[in-house]
């Protein structure tokens, strides 16, 4: 076993997107700070309907999956494919957008608590152009594992406990991704496998953690994203402190491929998003 240690943090910032969302995002908030084949993580959190009432009307997607998960509150979600989804708390979904989606995605509440996620994960050229598909995923449908000092969440990839495996509802994604929320006890610790050359992070939305052997932790506050060096073994403990923590694993093979990114259209050559763009103004990416 080879411990993952904390190799670097990229610090999420606050920035604005969709129609005027606030949004803390740390990875993607410029080209360089991507972890392929993760190329964003936004957190929104906020009890302020000001703060994201305006939501994200219909927009386009090209060449990579888009998956939020929602720790409170409620959002609607629509497409050109006609899917229609209500994301609730405790809930996920999973969209591809391969060869172009148009969706939106609304708050259904006018006032209260919105907290959730949103992360892009990108596709290997030979996916980019395959058929858009959409997924959602009931808080039902994702196991949690209670474990000494934690209860998991598994929404992709899969957990080992004394009674097998735990696996999310997420599979045949070729990145292998895996996706877990993790509450921590205070004082509690937490070890995951993770393939050897998968790319890997973690986020603390509350509290803090230590990352590492014992003896050789290092610190990740909240609200940062901490990049694992390689290994085979994530060892995540809850900093000082009596709530404990929480935080968001992932990690994902890389596919070693060029990115280039124009907004929402994510492909290989500059050609590929000119196409994309063109596309978009004739109205028929999708
Ligand atoms: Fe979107």
């Amino acid at each position: 076993m080879t411990l993952r240690s904390l190799q670097h943090i990229i610090p999420s910032i606050p920035v604005s997107d969709g129609a005027g969302v606030k949004l803390r995002r740390s990875l993607g908030q410029s080209q360089g700070l991507r972890l392929d084949p993760f190329l964003m993580l936004d957190e929104f959190a906020s009890d302020n309907p000001d703060d994201y009432i305006a939501g994200f009307p219909p927009h386009p997607h090209r060449g990579f999956e888009t998956v939020t998960y929602m720790l409170a509150g409620d959002f609607e979600h629509q497409d050109h494919l006609g899917n229609k989804g209500h994301l609730r708390a405790g809930g996920a979904q999973w969209m591809t957008a391969g060869k172009g989606i148009i969706h939106s995605e609304m708050p259904l509440q006018k006032e209260g608590r919105l907290h959730g996620f949103q992360f892009w994960i990108n596709l290997p050229a030979r996916e980019k152009m395959k058929p858009a598909g959409y997924r959602d995923i009931q808080p039902e449908e994702i196991p949690t594992v209670a474990l000494a000092d934690a209860q998991v969440k598994v929404v992709a990839g899969e957990v080992i406990t004394a009674n097998g495996p735990v696996t999310g509802p997420i599979q045949g994604i070729s990145t292998a991704p895996l996706f877990l929320d993790v509450r921590l006890d205070a004082g509690g610790s937490f070890e995951q496998a993770i393939p050897e050359g998968h790319s890997a992070f973690v986020y603390p939305y509350a509290g803090s953690l230590l990352i590492g052997a014992d003896g050789q932790q290092k610190p990740l506050p909240a609200r940062q994203a901490g990049v694992l060096s390689n290994g085979t073994t994530a060892r995540v403990s809850a900093g000082a402190g009596a709530d404990g923590a929480c935080f968001l694993l992932l990690a994902a093979r890389p596919l070693g491929e060029p990115v280039v990114q124009y907004g929402p259209f994510v492909m290989n050559t500059r050609e590929e998003i000119e196409q994309a763009l063109d596309e978009y103004r004739r109205g028929v990416l999708a």
